[in-house]
């Protein structure tokens, strides 16, 4: 018989062994859903919950534990990951119903509908939004985690291309471009069933991507959903980057040099948060005692500015070959120069900010230039 661990997270505490799955690394990625979740007031009878991928059972457990859901299906395909999940939900959460199947059987067979939807499988979401999609109704959450980090930021370029339908950008950009196509696959598949979809809260953790989003039913909400679909472009000669409205992409030339741009898309191109939503999940997370890991993710979440696609501090440095800038001084600078900047939780040496590739170039050069830093000599002897 496989040996048998425990782990406790929350209210939880389950059991898990070789055959059942689960990484406490990805602990932001329940706490976050669990406080979303918490947020509706989902306590009603009529409050359907699935968790679609169990592994251990975890998530659907904690929303029945934690958030107060009363009515939980947990499907599993694998049979010992099921039996493992069964076990541990009669041990914690016996209300919870567990289900050995998948998800594509569950869609297709049992004509349910659900309120909220949690999707977290081994790899990417591709193989399962279709079916997840017949499952949704009016105003359901839909939470997808996403580890095929690989595929969306474009290391598997063709991968990208043949799952979700869109071209990668295999560069600095890529965690947030990769998230931005992950939620516009969700978008089309989303509005072939005449639902829109609202986004809630994204993020790029370890190498976890995560959406939260709330589906709408109509057609006027699917068709809105679909005009926050665009494209990303890049410029290689200087740098530049910016979103583009619209399906069909115009060939685009770089507004800053005029060079050919290097495109990526379709994608989604709109808010990647809700600032007061996350407000108030930092509150409950904090109120819950939830991971130190969690609410530092959403301070950094909200302490975000929410426009497109970060800059990388080095990238910019490298490229006026002097030595090196504290990504915090480049932000203060911004500011100072009235613009709007902030850090990325993407990575510790992006920003994110309103002013433009020149501007920024200009201050960080004249930041350089204050700082007193020695031409970066060795990149010069490369050269010759
Ligand atoms: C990443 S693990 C889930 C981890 C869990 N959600 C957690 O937070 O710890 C993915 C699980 O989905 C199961 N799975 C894979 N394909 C499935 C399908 N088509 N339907 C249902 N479950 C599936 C796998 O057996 C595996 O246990
Ligand atoms: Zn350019």
């Amino acid at each position: 018989m496989a040996k048998k661990e425990t782990y406790s997270e929350g209210r939880a505490t389950v059991s898990y062994n070789p055959d059942t799955f689960i990484n406490p690394i990805a602990r932001p990625t329940r706490d976050i859903g669990i406080a979303i979740a918490m947020l509706e007031d989902p306590k009603g009878e009529e409050f359907r919950a699935l968790d679609a991928t169990g592994g251990t059972g975890i998530r659907g457990i904690r929303y029945g534990l934690e958030a107060g859901i009363k009515d939980v299906t947990i499907l599993e395909i694998n049979k010992k990951a099921y039996r493992t999940a069964k076990r541990n939900a009669a041990a914690n959460y016996p209300d919870a119903k567990v289900v050995n199947t998948s998800i594509q059987e569950f869609a297709n067979c049992s004509r349910e509908h659900f309120d909220l939807i949690d999707l977290d499988p081994f790899g990417g979401i591709v193989p399962y939004v279709y079916d997840i999609m017949k499952m949704i109704r009016d105003n359901s959450l839909l939470f997808v985690t996403s580890t095929d980090s690989a595929v969306l930021c474009g290391a598997h370029y063709r991968a990208c291309i043949k799952l979700y339908g869109a071209v990668p950008l295999h560069n600095e950009l890529c965690h947030e471009v990769g998230l931005r196509i992950l939620t516009g696959y969700v978008i089309r598949t989303a509005a072939s069933f005449n639902f829109g979809v609202e986004v809630l809260a994204g993020f790029f953790y370890k190498h976890y991507m995560r959406m939260h989003m709330k589906l709408h039913y109509g057609s006027a909400e699917a068709s809105r959903s679909v005009d926050s679909l665009g494209f990303a472009g890049y410029c290689n000669e200087c740098g530049y980057r910016g979103l583009y409205k619209g399906i069909a992409p115009k060939a685009h030339k770089c507004p800053e040099c005029g060079a050919e741009l290097t495109l990526s898309g379709p994608l989604y191109i709109g808010k990647l948060k809700d600032d007061s939503l996350l407000n108030a999940v930092e509150g409950l997370i904090e109120k819950e005692g939830m991971a130190k890991e969690s609410v530092d993710l959403v301070r950094k979440l909200i302490g975000e500015l929410d426009v497109p696609l970060y800059y990388s501090v080095p990238k910019i440095t490298k490229s006026l070959k002097r030595g090196s800038l504290s990504p915090a001084r480049l932000i203060e600078t911004l500011r100072d120069a009235g613009f709007s900047a902030s850090g990325s939780h993407m990575g510790p040496e992006y920003i994110k900010t309103d002013a433009g590739i020149k501007q920024i170039i200009g201050l960080a050069a004249a930041l350089l230039d204050k700082q007193g830093a020695a031409p970066d000599e060795r990149s010069e002897t490369r050269k010759k």
